[in-house]
């Protein structure tokens, strides 16, 4: 999917100073498609659901994934509070903090030429009031140099996300499965399910009434997903919501393998590059034992 192309409704863009960092692949004029390599802006995200066309989302939280992502050509870069069990080591995504969070975050728009880079905010910078939630909002684009931001919550947020969008702050929200309530909701659960498919489809309405440019769904039944994206104007991503949805995302380390452990259903692995890493270590290690690096050819 190409959605660079798309116009941008009402004026053209002028080109933006892109190109310096410490990265060559900064200094490209088109990506890995030859597609032109101008920011990727929300209003793009809505052209691509407007056209019938999808997008792709990954996380990521350092240099060199986000150089390769961009590359790749996926349209939106998260980072999300999933640094928390993914980098950090947590096991949930319930301690990461604005601190911990901004110096990733940073790290990933300054090497994303194209790609829009959304950050998490995460647990507790948020839900105290709608002005703790725009400081926050705000410490991201201005510190983090991120895009846009999420926050987690249903129709309960319409309010904060309303505030932080008139303060200059786009805003994707999470619905459906939360993972910072995930104590609140008593683990990992789909939501929507029966009784509950209303609730989840008012949550959407209302976050997208109240300004969110898109809205995300966690562990949501397809058909659910589907009848959210159908009854909204702004585009969705899923994860774990099936096929209808505008976008999906994918947290990069399931993606291409690089975690241990059992994977949840909506999980797709692209490459197994805990195996790789696993042998080019042991490999390393091995000749460095054996006295067989460095080589020659690796000497002064
Ligand atoms: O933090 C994260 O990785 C997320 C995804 C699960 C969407 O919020």
């Amino acid at each position: 999917m190409d959605i660079t192309r798309t116009p941008k409704p009402e004026t053209p863009e002028v080109p933006a100073p892109y190109g310096s960092g410490p990265s060559s692949s900064r200094h490209r004029a088109t990506d890995s498609a030859g597609n032109p390599a101008g920011r990727i802006r929300t209003h793009h995200l809505q052209q691509a659901k407007d056209d019938g066309k999808r997008f792709a989302m990954l996380t990521a939280y350092d240099q060199y994934t986000a150089e390769i992502f961009d590359e790749a050509g996926i349209e939106v870069l998260l980072v999300g509070d999933s640094a928390s069990n993914n980098v950090f080591g947590n096991e949930t995504s319930l301690p990461v903090t604005v601190d911990e969070l901004l110096p990733l975050c940073r790290a990933v728009t300054r090497s994303a030429k194209r790609a829009l880079v959304v950050a998490d905010l995460p647990f507790g910078s948020y839900e105290v009031s709608e002005q703790q939630a725009v400081a926050t909002g705000v410490r991201f684009l201005k510190e983090g140099l991120a895009h846009a931001v999420k926050i987690e919550g249903g129709r309960f947020y319409a309010n904060t996300v309303r505030a932080m969008v008139e303060a200059g702050i786009p805003v994707m929200a999470h619905i459906g499965f939360t993972p910072q309530s995930e104590h609140a909701l008593g683990g990992y659960r789909v939501q929507g399910r029966g009784d509950g498919a209303q609730g989840l489809i008012d949550d959407a309405t209302a976050l997208a009434d109240a300004g969110a440019f898109c809205i995300l769904m966690e562990m949501v039944p397809a058909t659910i997903a589907e009848t959210i994206d159908a009854a909204i104007q702004v585009p969705t991503i899923g994860i774990g919501a099936g096929n209808a949805t505008t976008g999906q995302v994918l947290v990069w380390q399931d993606m291409a393998g690089l975690r241990a452990g059992k994977l949840a259903k909506f999980v797709k692995q692209y490459a197994d590059l805990r195996s790789s890493l696993l042998s080019s270590a042991k490999a390393y290690g091995q000749e460095v034992r054996a006295g067989q690096f460095p080589g020659p050819e690796h000497c002064f």
